[in-house]
């Protein structure tokens, strides 16, 4: 089934990284030479994806003036400036609420969401091979963690497992560590039916008194299924302080001319 829409939501304030987020988004943090949403950007681009919605806000406007110069240098993106919009969320209201506010511009088809902070280091794209895969039931990408960490994330009910695929009975936002029915976490990338936006549009606040995606996607179980994707390479969550300097020590380690500064750093512990 073709996806071609997706949406990034970087409205986020990235309160893990003040003060450095007071003047720049976090989706802007670099991992060496490149932000953090040229990543994903990136990802979206090699899956397939056509028309891009970044879900903004105040203070984010270098998150537009990155991607006004990359379009313009077709060596980075070969694709049209036409195909990027961008519409504002007006208040931190949480992921459900960044998703709704692009309703307008998805229309009836399926849509794809990326959050720039789960930084997935693959040779293939992970939402591409999502896309690959798409039957047209709610799909999100999937890795088990431990169980110290459940409550970090969504975590889904498993009543059937492939290789590939975990099928879901139900979904929470941010068990307890007792609570939780599985090890198998919701990492940022999301394939879902438009009919999520009715959901969305009626939901109550939850976890932390946001309007949380997971709820939505729980409520659409009965009618459009759940299904983790249990993707390949390494995950690093930028959201984070320790994720994103993993990050850069991994791509550091994988480039030519940089890897040996961290095999001296490693050697001389410093
Ligand atoms: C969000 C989602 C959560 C998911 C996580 C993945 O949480 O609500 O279900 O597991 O992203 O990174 P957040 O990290 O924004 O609190």
């Amino acid at each position: 089934m073709k996806i071609s829409k997706a949406v990034f939501p970087v409205g986020g304030l990235g309160k893990r990284f003040f003060p450095i987020t007071r003047a720049i988004p976090k989706e802007m943090l670099g991992i060496i030479d490149k932000p953090l949403i040229h990543y994903a950007f990136e990802e979206a681009v090699t899956a397939g994806i056509e028309e891009f919605i970044f879900v903004t806000r105040h203070g984010k406007d270098s998150i537009e003036d990155y991607f006004d110069y990359m379009f313009a240098n077709t060596e980075y993106f070969n694709i049209k400036m036409g195909s990027v919009c961008y519409v504002r969320q007006n208040a931190p209201l949480g992921l459900g609420h960044a998703v709704l506010c692009a309703k307008n511009l998805i229309g009836k088809e399926p849509f794809a969401v990326i959050s720039a902070d789960d930084f997935i280091s693959h040779s293939e794209s992970c939402l591409g091979e999502m896309i690959k895969l798409y039957d047209g039931s709610n799909m999100v990408a999937s890795m088990g963690v431990d169980r110290q960490e459940v409550n970090k994330y969504g975590i889904l009910d498993v009543e059937r497992e492939t290789d590939q695929l975990l099928i879901a009975k139900s979904v929470d936002e941010k068990p307890s560590i007792e609570s939780a029915k599985s090890t198998y976490a919701i990492v940022g990338r999301y394939l879902l039916s438009h009919e999520i936006f009715d959901v969305l549009g009626d939901l109550k606040p939850g976890v932390g008194g946001e309007i949380q995606l997971t709820d939505a996607i729980l409520e659409m179980i009965p009618s459009h299924g759940l299904t983790g994707f249990k993707f390949r390479g390494k995950r690093f969550d930028c959201g984070s302080k320790s994720g994103l300097l993993a990050a850069i020590l991994h791509v550091a380690g994988q480039n030519e001319t940089l890897s040996h500064v961290v095999e001296d750093f490693c050697r001389n512990k410093g």
